[in-house]
Formats: C-alpha cells, structure tokens, sequence
C-alpha cells in the first residue's frame, strides 16, 4: 500500500544518539559515562562489544550531514554526549566538547537541516553515578545545570529540545533489572530514579526556555499493554506508559505506584508538568502480559506476543499498535500536545532491506490512520540514520537507512534509503 500524503509542513526526519553513533570516547576531552563502564564490565554486551569506535561519526559527521542532504530529511535528532559538554557531570563547560557539538550544528544548518537535540540519551557522567546517579536527587540539579549550558550554547540554532529520552529505558532496563547500564537489579525499588529523572525533565524545561529555547518537549517510548488479566495489564500500563507521561501531562502521578515514590514527590509535580511545546512519541512494539504464575517480586509477567512477523531483534511487527497508541494517548491525555513520533524503525539485514521499507511503509500508514481521526502528529523521526551500537545487542541488530561496514566505517545507503527520500519528497 502506498504512504497516504501528509501535510506540506509536516517534518521528515532521522534520529540517531550520541553513544551509539559517536564513537572517539577518549578524544576532545570527553568523560567516561555509565556507559562506558558498562561495555567494559564483562559479560554486559553480546561478544564483548564497545562503542569506543562505534560509526566514528564524530569523525565522520561531515559525511553524515551530506547523507541527510542527500536524503532530503527536514531536521535530524541526535544526541548531546553530557560527558562531552561536563566530563564530571558537573563544573564548567568542556571547550572541545562545545566545540565539537558548534561544528555539527553549523554543518547541519548550512544543508538546511533543522537540529533537534537530545540532552540525555542514556550516556550519565560516571562521575554523577559514583555519587548516585539517578537514585539520587542531586543529578536532577546537575542536569538543570547542564541544559543551562547547553541551551546558552546552542539555542540560537536547535530548533526543537529534547531533555531526555525514554528515561522509563534508563529507570527499568538500567536500575531496575540490569540489562543497560548503570546495571542495577533493583526491581520496584528503581522506581525513585524515575522521580528524579521527570524532576530533571522538569527543570531542564525551565532552565532552557529562560537560555532562549522555543521549542522544548519529550521522547517518552511507549507500547499499547495487551492481555487477559486487568490487574497485570493495569499495572504494566501504569509502569511503562504513565510513569512518564502522566506527571508531565496531568501533573499526578499513577495511584499504584504512590508507595515505591520517594517522600514529598507531590511538591515537585508542578515544575514536572509545567507546559510542552510537543511531546514526543517513540514507538516499537506493543507488550503482552499475563498475572505471574509463581509468586515473586512484580505483580506481572511478560508473556509473548505472538502471531506477528518478527525483526532481527526479536520484536513483533505490529503497525496497528502505533496508531492504537496515538489514538490512546488522545483520549487519556485532553492538554496533549501536539505530538512527534521521535522514533520508529526496526533491525533488518542486508541492503536490499524490503521488510524495513514494509515496515515503515506500515507505520507510516497508521501514523495517517490516526490523524485522520483527529490526533495532532506533526513529524516523523526513522530510527536510525545509520546502522549502530545497539546497547547491550551490540552492534548485531541493524536499525539504519544506511550501511555501515564495522570493518572500514563505509557508508552505503540501503533500498529504504531511496524509498524514505521519495516518501519526503512526495510528502507521503
Ligand atoms: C530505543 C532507543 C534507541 C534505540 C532504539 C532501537 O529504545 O531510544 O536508542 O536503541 O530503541
């Protein structure tokens, strides 16, 4: 089926992060981050893999940015490295980190390629994590102080903001069972880290609309929650759906989780909620879950969605689930934003990638589904712009529109490649 046509102001776009791209993690002066330690620490990433390389884009960027010209995407979103710009995670601005960072901007304005930027893609200071991390209270300070930098730096040329990225990711995978870094098993105990983390959202928002940003909002990842049982499905819905969203768009938090939050929460939910210019929407995969069948520590357990052709890294195929999810946070959320799909795509092989361009093909097609029934979706962001390090997978799961060789860094466009630039180029 082909992509139906979208507006003419409608944004085309590519998402990409700095860990997972950047690679030069010893050069310019750039800190370690948790990330860092983490892909150091045996046995956390499949076949002993780092990013200390990655795709040299920040080498290779100029490369990078003629892609995209060629591409014709509106605006690119990547990530500030916090590392980079406060190698301790706190104290001044790291000259070359700025830098580094003023270089990609120009280059991307020069094309005409509008720089949406992320503050947090999930590389924390290993510095801030040796005192805490987002345990503690203080590293929303450290951020504020941050953003502050980063908007003085560079908001006279990003076009949108972004604080954080799917920190439920960083809460749950990272503090929670383990699998990402800092790699802590706290389970439900995890939970204060998502306080502190909205906290930080809350007071990056402040901090970088008074350095001059005008376009500030989210990148929450999202999955409509499927199953029998209401109570797992409501509890699963509350942990990876509300946690994030409801603070920031009702100013509460959910009812089942008040307990696992930290004393006094309730006094910082007006600077959580204070309002967004959009709100970002990351999608992949809707959940599946049933009650547990032994007892243990979580009122749930995940089972398999099954039915769906699969990607290479294990996720289902489910289209319909984007646009069940837009239509959903509609109706729950009624001072929502005008939303963003900040990120979309799934890991194929090879450069002949048919099943990515039915892939997005699909998405793209429920995205429209759902603006036809009057939800307000004002871009859309493939991830990725390049094959990457895909976190603890390493670099096996292939999410780009463009090749990269590991061996020789050479970039080569794939088939969806051409296909995602006649879907800009026609408008749909
Ligand atoms: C998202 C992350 C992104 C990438 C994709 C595949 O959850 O934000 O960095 O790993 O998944």
């Amino acid at each position: 089926m082909p992509v139906p046509r979208f507006p003419a102001d409608f944004v085309w776009g590519v998402s990409t992060s700095a860990f997972q791209i950047e690679g030069g993690t010893s050069e310019g002066g750039r800190g370690r981050s948790v990330w860092d330690t983490f892909t150091a620490t045996p046995g956390r990433v499949a076949r002993g893999e780092n990013a200390d390389v990655a795709t040299d884009h920040y080498h290779r960027y100029p490369e990078d940015v003629a892609l995209m010209s060629e591409l014709g995407v509106d605006a690119y979103r990547f990530s500030l490295a916090w590392p980079r710009i406060q190698p301790e995670g706190r104290g001044p601005a790291n000259p070359e980190g700025i830098a580094f960072y003023d270089r990609l901007l120009d280059a991307l304005c020069e094309a005409g390629i509008e720089p949406v930027a992320t503050l947090h893609h999930w590389d924390t200071p290993q510095a801030l994590e040796d005192d805490g991390g987002w345990l503690s209270r203080d590293t929303a300070e450290r951020f504020a102080d941050y953003a502050a930098i980063a908007g003085e730096r560079f908001a006279d040329r990003v076009k949108m903001w972004i604080p954080l990225n799917e920190p439920m990711v960083t809460s749950i995978f990272g503090y929670g069972i383990g699998e990402y870094a800092p790699g802590k098993a706290l389970l439900l105990d995890a939970i204060p880290t998502a306080h502190h983390q909205l906290l930080a959202h809350g007071r990056a928002v402040a901090a970088l609309r008074s350095a001059g940003a005008r376009t500030v909002g989210t990148a929450n990842n999202h999955s409509p929650v499927r199953g029998d049982d209401p109570e797992p499905v409501e509890f699963l819905d509350a942990l990876i759906n509300r946690l994030f969203a409801d603070p920031v768009l009702l100013g509460s938090y959910p009812e089942v989780l008040h307990d696992r939050l930290p004393d006094g929460f309730a006094d910082d939910l007006p600077s959580i909620a204070a309002p967004l210019d959009f709100y970002g929407v990351n999608y992949y995969e809707p959940m599946a879950v049933r009650a547990p069948r032994s007892p243990g520590p979580l009122p749930f357990e995940l089972s398999p969605l099954e039915g769906f052709p699969m990607t290479t890294n294990g996720s289902p195929v489910v289209p319909d689930g984007l646009r069940e999810l837009l239509v959903l946070l509609h109706e729950r959320y009624p001072d929502l934003p005008p939303l963003h799909i900040t990120e979309n795509g799934c890991s194929f092989d090879g450069i002949h990638d048919t099943e990515r361009i039915e892939f997005l093909d699909a998405h793209l097609g429920a995205v429209h589904e759902a603006m036809t029934t009057g939800v307000d979706v004002r871009g859309y962001f493939v991830w990725s712009l390049l094959d990457n390090f895909e976190w603890s997978k390493g670099y096996a799961p292939r999410f780009g529109l463009v090749h990269v060789d590991y061996d020789t860094l050479a970039r080569t466009p794939k088939d969806s490649f051409a296909w995602y630039r006649g879907v800009i180029e026609r408008s749909g």
